[in-house]
């Protein structure tokens, strides 16, 4: 760490657990919504068949994080920006937490849950976080909108995960920290990162499918254990 100039980081559910965020695949099962698994509920097929249902689903997402604040391991990477030359975060959740941290230029890669976008037109708009449920409903075009996250049979946003790629293929260091390390292309970015030669740091209470490929693995939460870093 006293050696590194350029850092990468990505981030998963597991970061926001402390926060209170539930995660996907913890604690041995995965979440359910009405008795539809969250990669169905979260689904592009979804969109088309029932707008509604995933409005539905999110926004009770939304309410939950209502009550969430970001935690010490949100606020130790807010710290880093100023500890390192280079730093780049790359971030798979949704929920804010890290900007709200005072991170900035966050990579979002699977969207923001504060944001809807026009089905037709693309128009974004920014929601009000004590808004739910989500206002508006409709686009000025006259069209519905929906959650602008990446869900399960679509792509991400355009160049996001490219400038995730490049950071983890130039960075002396990159943490994985929180995430199950199953989502491509996401958990591609650790891979490359080992791959150009980085020191690759995990930070999970449980192994992941990674853990075998890093230089060191921190078994603990991470708002326990980025501070002490
Ligand atoms: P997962 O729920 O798959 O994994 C969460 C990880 O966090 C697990 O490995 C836990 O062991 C770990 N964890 C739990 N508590 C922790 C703590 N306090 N500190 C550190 N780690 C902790 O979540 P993701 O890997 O983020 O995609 O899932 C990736 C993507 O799958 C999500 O972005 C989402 C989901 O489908 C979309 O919504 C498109």
């Amino acid at each position: 760490m006293d050696r590194a100039n350029s850092v990468g980081i990505l981030t998963g559910a597991g970061i926001s657990a402390e926060s209170g965020v539930p995660t996907f695949r913890g604690g041995g099962g995965t979440a359910i919504w009405k008795g539809m698994r969250f990669d169905q509920i979260s689904s592009a097929e979804m969109v088309r068949r029932d707008l509604p249902a995933v409005w539905e689903w999110f926004d009770y997402r939304r309410g939950v994080l209502q009550e969430c604040e970001p935690n010490p391991a949100h606020r130790a990477i807010a710290n880093w920006q100023d500890r390192f030359e280079s730093l780049t975060l790359v971030t798979q959740n949704i929920d804010g937490l890290h900007r709200g941290a005072g991170s900035r230029d966050v990579i979002e890669v699977h969207g923001n849950i504060h944001r809807s976008r026009c089905v037709s037109c693309s128009k974004m708009f920014q929601m009000d976080r004590a808004c739910v449920p989500h206002d508006p409903d409709t686009c000025v075009c006259g069209s519905p909108v929906r959650p602008d996250v990446v869900l399960f049979g679509e792509m991400l946003p355009e160049g996001a995960y490219e400038k995730g790629a490049e950071a983890a293929a130039s960075c002396d260091v990159f943490f994985t920290i929180g995430t199950s390390a199953l989502v491509y292309p996401a958990a591609m970015l650790p891979e490359i990162a080992k791959r150009s030669g980085a020191f690759l740091v995990e930070v999970n209470p449980e192994e992941t499918p990674l853990t075998s490929s890093c230089d060191l693995s921190l078994r603990g939460k991470a708002g326990e254990l980025l501070p002490l870093l």
